[in-house]
């Protein structure tokens, strides 16, 4: 696997979870090719399937059908510590609970993702600091994670994101409960990321937030529903238009009964 992956592909993915009548299908043959260098925001309502993808584009699970290509490396039938050593080297996570270890500091959580790389210990905790550093996070490498605001520890779990210098951020729901302001600032450190060349995929529920994205996804009962990249200031904004107008049945549970027509109203 080369240092840098230019391309991640997926051909009829379905993910299903539980068996016989709790069976669900989280992720309904979908396929996805995205390129190095894109910046892609997936929205859609809870439970249409975000964070499955995202979790199957980063090797944290696998599809129960369809293909999944980095480059022209097949991964999905890889076994986990091919997975884990890709992600290692070529991923960074920013998950949608932060996922920062309690009991250990902020800077032992940051070196976390660097402890499959080889480094020594003393070479992982001064990348942990350098990175930080970035964050403005200098003074609170030893604090605990319950004692950052969420701000802070919203910029703690980007850090660690980045730590490996991965070509590929998977960010779910990056500025989650933040105020704009915060979000903003996070999302300005992601847009730097991105101009850097690499590849940001990032799930949010703010329309607002779609306008760092150079791509815009919505899903829909575990399927692409719409996809449509931004190519000159124009036709963005109609994008932005559209992802606010997705903005409505967000909320709402998409359960079978949402599509059931309103009776007396026949057609003869
Ligand atoms: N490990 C699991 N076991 C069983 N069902 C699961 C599992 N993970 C997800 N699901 C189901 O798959 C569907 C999609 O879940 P997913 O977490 O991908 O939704 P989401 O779009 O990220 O929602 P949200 O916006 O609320 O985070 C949901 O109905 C969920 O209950
Ligand atoms: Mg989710």
């Amino acid at each position: 696997m080369p240092d840098v992956i230019n391309r991640i592909q997926l051909h009829n993915v379905t993910k299903r979870f539980g068996f016989g009548d709790t069976e669900h299908v989280a992720l309904d043959n979908v396929s996805l090719t995205i390129n190095k260098g894109e910046f892609i925001a997936i929205m859609g309502p809870s439970g249409c399937g975000k964070t499955t993808l995202l979790n199957l584009i980063g090797l944290l699970d696998q599809p129960t059908e369809g293909e999944y290509y980095l480059d022209d490396t097949a991964v999905d039938n890889l076994n986990p510590r091919r997975h884990a050593k890709i992600r290692s080297r070529q991923i960074g996570f920013v998950f949608q609970n932060f996922n920062l270890i309690p009991r250990l500091n902020v800077i032992d959580n940051v070196a976390l993702p660097l402890t499959y790389t080889g480094m020594s210990k003393t070479k992982r905790l001064q990348e942990a600091s350098r990175i930080l550093k970035t964050f403005h996070l200098g003074e609170r490498e030893y604090y605990l994670p319950h004692q950052l605001s969420g701000g802070q520890t919203q910029r703690v779990a980007i850090a660690r994101a980045l730590v490996n210098n991965p070509s590929i951020i998977l960010a779910d729901e990056p500025t989650g409960n933040l105020d704009s302001k915060t979000s903003h600032i996070i999302m300005e450190e992601l847009a730097d990321i991105h101009r850097r060349g690499n590849t940001i995929i990032m799930v949010t529920h703010n329309p607002d937030l779609t306008s760092y994205a150079s791509r815009i996804i919505t899903m829909l009962d575990g399927k692409i529903d719409t996809d449509s990249t931004k190519n000159k200031a124009a036709p963005f904004k109609k994008q932005l238009n559209i992802a606010k107008s997705n903005k409505k049945p967000a909320p709402r549970q998409t359960t079978k009964k949402s599509t059931k027509k309103p009776s007396g109203r026949s057609k003869k």
